[in-house]
């Protein structure tokens, strides 16, 4: 049986004679899960699987230029740079990254990097950018260990590695590298399927589900009250971890078989209901928590509202925090701008919200 551990571990690749010296990006979106991971154990491993839209417009790009160290060392050496200042608080937190990739890539420490982040969506606007952030971060270290070493990968081989690196930065970030959809964690009669990396689900979707929007509207730009890492933790002894991993499992079984089919209303139902689970989750855990906020009801009951009176099918979905992700095919594009327009912008901060849709993927930049 392959482990976390030895999967990936890649102790020979250490710089000889190699060019080490080079310049790498990629462009990353985030995601939206639909069935939510929520709780972890072991090194980044889910408590149970999770499926998610890959947007598009959200997106983190990074790029790294990378040369070799002057003086030999064990230490990991990163400039750290988002929207163009120093952030020292994240380059403490990518040190600590790389640190624990030393054993996937055991070059970290034989590189000095200067690496530039930039984020699509306003910055500080509420929207979770571990997923995006994390990802590109993660396929620019899988370039790097591919253009030093000239290594033959495929595309396939290389998306899945990068996924399990994403992992270990942000459980969510695994999800980004696939288009439209992809899951992550193992998953009962689904060949393939892995708590070490995501793979991709485009393949089962139906036609009605190829063009979805998720227009994300800002309730809040404020910082969170507590963490999705402390979120995660919380879930370790809740009273109801084993029927919440019991319960994520089957909707996922029934959230697929609807996405094959075509069926919006269950679709629908089930995403809904994950989004208040996942909200429920953090108001019963000890500490309790709350992360919605008077607009954030105020919306979804507007939404439901809408839903019921014209059956345009038109849903929500929430993040860790007091976002509305709404969620639509684009054959009712007109009507649900329309409504979001003139009945939900003003529940929302500086009327600001982000026309999302599903992506297409990762891309990487040229130099
Ligand atoms: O990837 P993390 O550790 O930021 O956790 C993400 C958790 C949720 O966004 C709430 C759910 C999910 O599956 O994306």
């Amino acid at each position: 049986m392959v482990t976390v551990m030895d999967l990936y571990k890649n102790s020979e690749l250490t710089i000889g004679e190699q060019q080490a010296q080079g310049v790498v990006g990629w462009k990353s979106p985030s995601n939206i899960a639909l069935i939510k991971y929520w709780g972890k154990h072991g090194r980044q491993l889910p408590l149970n699987p999770s499926i998610s839209f890959t947007l598009s417009q959200a997106y983190t790009q990074t790029i790294i230029e990378y040369k070799l160290k002057k003086k030999s060392s064990n230490k990991i050496d990163i400039d750290f740079y988002f929207e163009g200042l120093k952030k020292p608080a994240f380059a403490r937190r990518i040190v600590k990254y790389f640190e624990e990739l030393k054993e996937v890539f055991p070059f970290l420490t034989q590189l000095s990097f200067e690496i530039n982040s930039d984020n699509s969506f306003p910055h500080s606007s509420g929207i979770a950018s571990s997923a995006s952030s994390m990802s590109s971060l993660a396929l620019c270290l899988c370039s790097i260990e591919r253009d030093i070493f000239n290594k033959e990968m495929t595309t396939k081989e290389f998306l899945r590695k990068a996924s399990y690196v994403a992992r270990l930065g942000s459980g969510s970030a695994s999800r980004s590298l696939y288009p439209k959809i992809a899951l992550w964690g193992d998953t009962n009669g689904l060949e393939g399927s892995s708590d070490l990396f995501s793979m991709p689900m485009k393949n089962i979707l139906h036609d009605v589900f190829i063009k979805f929007h998720d227009d994300i509207l800002i309730v809040s730009k404020k910082a969170k009250s507590i963490s999705s890492s402390d979120g995660h933790a919380i879930m370790s002894d809740h009273r109801f971890k084993d029927g919440r991993i019991l319960q994520a499992n089957k909707r996922l079984h029934i959230l697929l078989k609807a996405l094959k089919k075509g069926d919006l209303e269950k679709f629908g139902r089930i995403v809904e209901e994950e989004a208040l689970t996942l909200h429920s989750l953090m108001m019963s855990s000890n500490p309790s928590y709350l992360l919605m906020e008077p607009n954030t009801l105020q919306i979804i009951i507007e939404i439901q509202e809408f839903r019921k009176n014209t059956n345009i099918p038109v849903y929500f979905s929430l993040d860790a925090g007091p976002n509305v992700h709404v969620l639509y095919p684009d054959s009712v594009e007109t009507e649900v701008k329309d409504f979001i327009k003139s009945k939900l912008l003003k529940y929302c901060k500086d009327r600001e919200y982000i026309k999302d849709y599903m992506g297409s993927g990762p891309k990487e930049l040229d130099f």
